[in-house]
C-alpha cells in the first residue's frame, strides 16, 4: 500500500486548521499511520527542501517551515501520493480549485498551509527525514479495510 508524507506548516497550525485539515484525509479513509506535532529543525528543513536550493524563494521557504510548530503525518491508501495532493490543490492558491485545501484556505504561494510529497521516492525521503520506523502505527484497521475485507 503506498504511502505519503503530508505536513501542516506553521501558518496552518497558527490559524487553527488542524482539524479541518485532517479531516479531509480522514473523510478520504487514508489511514493515518504516524502523527506528530514538532518544530521543525535547520537541518530537517534543508533536507526537506533539498531540490529547491539555490532558488530566490529558498532562504524565505526555510524561514518559513522553521518559523513554527508543524504537524507531521504519514498516510497510506490507494494512490494516496496523487489523491493527497489532488485534496490539496495546486502549490498556487490562486490557481488551486475550491474545495481543495488551499483553494478554500491559502491565498498566497508562499503560505500554502499544507505539504504533501510529490512522488513515491519523495515520499519514502521525506518519512525519513522526520519519523523512525518504530513511530509507525500500522496495526490497526480503519473501517474501510474493515469493509474492504482486508
Ligand atoms: P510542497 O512541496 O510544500 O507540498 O509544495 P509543492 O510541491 O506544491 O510546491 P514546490 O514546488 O515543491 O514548492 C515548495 C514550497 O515552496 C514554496 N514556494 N514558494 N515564491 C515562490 O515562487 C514559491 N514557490 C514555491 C511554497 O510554500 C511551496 O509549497
Ligand atoms: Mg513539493
Amino acid at each position: 500500500m503506498e504511502r505519503t508524507f503530508i505536513a501542516i506548516k506553521p501558518d496552518g497550525v497558527k490559524r487553527g486548521f488542524i482539524g479541518k485539515i485532517l479531516q479531509r484525509f480522514e473523510d478520504k479513509s487514508y489511514k493515518i499511520v504516524a502523527l506528530k506535532m514538532l518544530n521543525v529543525t535547520q537541518e530537517q528543513a534543508k533536507k526537506h527542501y533539498a531540490e529547491h536550493e539555490g532558488k530566490a524563494f529558498y532562504p524565505s521557504l526555510i524561514e518559513y517551515i522553521t518559523s513554527g510548530p508543524v504537524v507531521a503525518m504519514v498516510l497510506e491508501g490507494e494512490n494516496v501520493v496523487a489523491g493527497a495532493r489532488h485534496i490539496m490543490g495546486k502549490t498556487n492558491p490562486d490557481e488551486a480549485d475550491v474545495g481543495t485545501i488551499r483553494g478554500d484556505f491559502a491565498q498566497a504561494k508562499e503560505y500554502n498551509i499544507v505539504h504533501g510529497s510529490d512522488s513515491v521516492e519523495s515520499a519514502k525521503r521525506e518519512i525519513a527525514i522526520y519519523f523512525s520506523e518504530d513511530e509507525m502505527c500500522e496495526n490497526y484497521k480503519t473501517m474501510l479495510e474493515i469493509v474492504m475485507g482486508q
